[in-house]
């Protein structure tokens, strides 16, 4: 077998796919990480994974990077410019296609064609982009990682006793990036996902009322879910030290889209790929709560 090349191994699922990989039974020396910065990524060639260096914005970087390579893990780029990102997936690409490499593996966006939050057209754009090269895909149509409400702030939020929104109903089809890292892992080790697309969402969506209640059931004290208009709601997650910027993307964007519906789509395509490895939302905050 080829080499499994993985891009944004500097990063968070990058680097916690090779670490699936190796769990999986792939050699190490058959996983080779692409990086901007080997510095950034030296656990990992503690480990004895080749790191390579490539820039998305650096067409000629990547031919070294991506030689010998049969299957690519194309880690989306992380700049909040949409239409940048548009130009380096596409140079991505053309490298994979000019490589030989044989199967792309891509992490877009859940449900991409029902979104209107502005970055499913990245995915989508770069969807196309890979499937113009007739390389077998498999598209990774992550959900949006529960890693971004459950986290280090959430024992702040269960002490003081409230989840401010401004999504009063709406739903959350969020999965734990380590979940979804997994799953990537799963279809590089695996034959049969060919030219597939995966929605990798939650099976069971859940209300903020119903993520106020697991906190509440986890760590033992009251927690209400506080619904708001959008620009209390900003107010409350900056006065509580979110950074403004953030704190009107939670709520003008997402949780506009959230109350509209667009992050409710169930899907059993995670659960299907990951089996038991699937982390449901209680388990999530139960590993932030109890350690
Ligand atoms: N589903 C979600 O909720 C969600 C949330 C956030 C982001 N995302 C998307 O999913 C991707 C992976 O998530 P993550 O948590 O692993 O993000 P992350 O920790 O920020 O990692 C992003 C990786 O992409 C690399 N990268 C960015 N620009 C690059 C370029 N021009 N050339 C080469 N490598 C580049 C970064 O390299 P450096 O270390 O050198 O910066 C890093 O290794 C993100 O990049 C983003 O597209 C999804």
């Amino acid at each position: 077998m080829g080499k499994i090349i993985v891009t944004g191994a500097s990063g968070h699922l990058g680097t916690a796919a090779i670490h699936h990989l190796i769990d999986l039974g792939v050699q190490v020396g058959d996983i080779v990480g692409v990086v901007r910065d080997k510095a950034k990524a030296s656990a990992l060639a503690e480990l004895g994974v080749e790191l390579r260096l490539g820039d998305y914005d650096n067409a000629a970087s990547l031919p070294a990077a991506f030689e010998g390579g049969e299957k690519l893990l194309f880690v989306s780029a992380s700049s909040m410019d949409n239409t940048l990102r548009v130009r380096q997936h596409a140079t991505v690409v053309e490298a994979a296609r000019d490589a030989g490499i044989q199967h792309i593996a891509y992490t877009s966006f859940a449900f991409a064609e029902k979104m209107s939050i502005g970055l499913e057209n990245v995915h989508l754009a770069t969807e196309y982009a890979i499937r113009t090269t007739g390389i077998a895909y498999t598209f990774l149509r992550n959900g949006f990682y529960l890693d971004l409400l459950v986290n280090e702030t959430t024992p702040g939020v269960i002490a003081g006793g409230t989840v401010v929104t401004a999504a009063p109903t709406g739903k959350l089809n969020y999965v734990t990036r380590d979940n979804l890292a997994r799953a990537a892992a799963v279809v590089l080790t695996q034959d049969g996902h060919a030219n597939q697309t995966y929605e990798l969402t939650s099976p069971q969506p859940f209300s903020y009322d119903e993520y106020a209640s697991v906190l509440s059931e986890v760590s033992g004290k009251s927690v209400s879910h506080q619904a708001l208009p959008a620009p209390e709601a900003v107010s409350a997650l900056v006065s509580a030290g979110v950074p403004e910027g953030g704190a009107g993307f939670m709520i003008h964007v997402v949780d506009t889209a959230i109350e509209s519906g667009q992050f409710s789509s169930p899907s059993n395509d995670l659960t299907t790929l990951i089996g038991d490895a699937y982390t449901p939302l209680k388990s999530a905050v139960e590993a932030v709560v109890k350690g």
